[in-house]
């Protein structure tokens, strides 16, 4: 992570946590690119030909005094300048500069800086006859990359004022691209922040799983026979179907048969007559609906769950019938 994140942490955790990262920020780069030269003048008169651009590039040591200051030095070869009809005797003037620049920064992405350079060179140029130095005011604009915390790459252009040879001058430009490698990159941070942080996301992740979780509720519905038949009548079947629309919807959901018979007959052959009324059932809601029987729980009472009023013709036909429930549960919603 680079500063533009860690530093509210930091700020936030403890202000020796920034001191820490401003006291090290060494980097050192390497550039090359091109040169051109502008304002050409010999003792006074400006030049008629035109002068070539050519290769320039150095190398640069800076340090961070803060995430937006930095204060940079290198050595820059400024080219070689061929300019034969206004030099007496000579046909090249090599440039050579060291620099000392400001830098002020511009952090606008995480990874992605703009900066613009301010600062002084000092020069020397060499011709085939002579040479001369001198320094002057030079300032650049670019960009820079970070790949990771120690490897950028920047893409710049850089002005140098008014280079010299004795009455010969010029200003020099120069289009770079550097790659760069950082140290001493924060290293604080991380550890302190951590219990703060962690114990609210806890608490949050389980109040999302309580609003994912959803009640279903059970559902029960009573299918009554005729006397001594375990065939389903068309009612029966109108009286399945908002437990069929039940199962259908929470696939989830679990389906308890239970068979029942009256109190007429043996109550061995009433089990045994029970037990198969619910698998009647349990067969029919497997094979017409596709409801697995793993999802179904299927038995018989017999006679022994003597549940509805033997006074009314109603209570007796439920005696005789198959009580089919659907617990209720808790479904986690997804999405
Ligand atoms: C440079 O120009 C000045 C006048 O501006 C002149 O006196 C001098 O002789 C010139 N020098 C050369 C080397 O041409
Ligand atoms: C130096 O400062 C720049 C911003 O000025 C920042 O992007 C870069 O990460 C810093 N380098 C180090 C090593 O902290
Ligand atoms: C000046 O020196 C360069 C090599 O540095 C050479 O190529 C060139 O021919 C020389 N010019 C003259 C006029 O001597
Ligand atoms: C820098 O260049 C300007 C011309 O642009 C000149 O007037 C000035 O004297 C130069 N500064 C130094 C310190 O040579
Ligand atoms: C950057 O360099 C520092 C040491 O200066 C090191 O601790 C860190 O792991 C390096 N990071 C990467 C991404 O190379
Ligand atoms: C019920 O039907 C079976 C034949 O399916 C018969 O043997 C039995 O006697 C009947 N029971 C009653 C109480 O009618
Ligand atoms: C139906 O259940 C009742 C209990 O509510 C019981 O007394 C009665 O004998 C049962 N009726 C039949 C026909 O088995
Ligand atoms: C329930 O009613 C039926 C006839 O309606 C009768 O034959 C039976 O004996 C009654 N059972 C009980 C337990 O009262």
């Amino acid at each position: 992570m680079k500063m533009k994140y860690a530093l509210p942490i930091a700020l936030l955790v403890s202000s020796s946590a920034f001191a820490a990262h401003t006291d090290n920020d060494w980097y050192a780069g390497l550039r090359l690119g091109a040169t051109d030269y502008t304002d050409y003048t010999n003792n006074g008169s400006e030049a008629t030909s035109a002068i070539d651009a050519d290769v320039g590039g150095g190398v640069f040591l800076g340090y961070n005094f803060t995430n937006w200051f930095a204060l940079e030095g290198g050595y820059t070869y400024l080219g070689d300048l061929r300019a034969s009809e206004h030099i007496e005797g000579s046909e090249h003037i090599t440039n050579n500069a060291l620099e000392l620049v400001t830098k002020f920064t511009w952090q606008t992405t995480d990874n992605l800086d703009l900066f613009v350079k301010a600062g002084a060179f000092a020069y020397k140029t060499d011709s085939n006859s002579s040479d001369d130095d001198g320094f002057n005011a030079t300032a650049g604009i670019g960009a820079e990359y970070f790949f990771n915390d120690n490897i950028s790459t920047r893409f710049e252009y850089q002005y140098y004022n008014n280079l010299a040879l004795n009455d010969v001058k010029w200003d020099t430009h120069l289009l770079a691209v550097s790659v760069i490698y950082s140290w001493g990159a924060p290293k604080v941070i991380a550890p302190v922040v951590a219990p703060v942080v962690v114990a609210p996301i806890v608490e949050e992740k389980i109040e999302k799983v309580k609003e994912k979780l959803m009640q279903v509720d059970s559902a029960k519905v009573e299918v009554s026979f005729p006397f001594n038949s375990s065939i389903l009548s068309e009612e029966s079947m109108q009286q399945l179907m908002p437990i069929i629309e039940h199962l259908k919807a929470y696939p989830e959901s679990k389906l308890i048969l239970i068979g029942h018979t009256d109190s007429l007959g043996s109550s061995a052959y009433n089990q045994v007559f029970s037990e198969k009324r619910a698998e009647v059932l349990a067969s029919y809601l497997s094979n017409t609906y596709s409801i697995d029987k793993s999802r179904m729980s299927i038995s018989g009472e017999g006679e022994r769950m003597p549940i509805y009023t033997n006074a009314t013709k109603e209570g007796r036909a439920l005696n005789r019938s198959v009580s089919v429930f659907s617990p209720s549960f808790q479904m986690e919603i997804n999405n």
